[in-house]
């Protein structure tokens, strides 16, 4: 089997894998970064989304052959408790989760549009938000989670 190389939360890896296989079996399987979860396995809940370069993708339909050379951002890569992401802070202080089980795609989702809009409005969170399924209705916490983060992570 070849080996694929890309760059996984800012370190140089490589894994000998089929590279048909869905990016997220390699995190939680090979690679032991549980964060991404699984949800439908066919690219419509959201709870794996992981970001690939500055774009939120769902990792369960991306096959390992695509993010070849490229940088790989999963939640492990956000944060960590000693030194939490502003999200991270920002949706424990919103307590913008009940089960959880959605919460690492939404904050990657949110993390993809805050690399590519530093301020966005309430309209455009939703927005960024909306593949990202949460069945415990805690969507309206989690918008003021990521524009709480946005306002401080672009303070002055
Ligand atoms: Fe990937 Fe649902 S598990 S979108």
């Amino acid at each position: 089997m070849p080996s694929i190389r890309f760059r996984l939360n800012g370190v140089a890896t490589e894994i000998v894998a089929d590279p048909a296989s869905p990016l997220l079996s390699i995190l939680r399987g090979e690679l032991g970064l549980t964060g991404a979860h699984f949800g439908c396995g066919s690219g419509e809940c959201g709870a794996c989304r992981v970001i690939v370069g500055d774009r939120a993708v769902t990792s369960c339909d991306t096959p390992l052959w695509s993010v070849a050379g490229k940088d790989v951002t999963t939640l492990e890569g956000l944060g960590n408790p000693e030194r939490p992401h502003p999200l991270q802070r920002a949706f424990i202080a919103e307590q913008a989760m009940q089960c959880g089980y959605c919460i690492s795609g939404v904050m990657m989702s949110a993390a993809a549009l805050l690399m590519q809009n530093k301020r966005p409005s309430e309209a455009e969170v939703r927005s960024a938000l909306d593949r990202n399924l949460c069945r415990c209705g805690a969507q309206n916490r989690m918008v003021r989670a990521v524009l709480t983060a946005a306002e401080e992570m672009d303070a002055p």
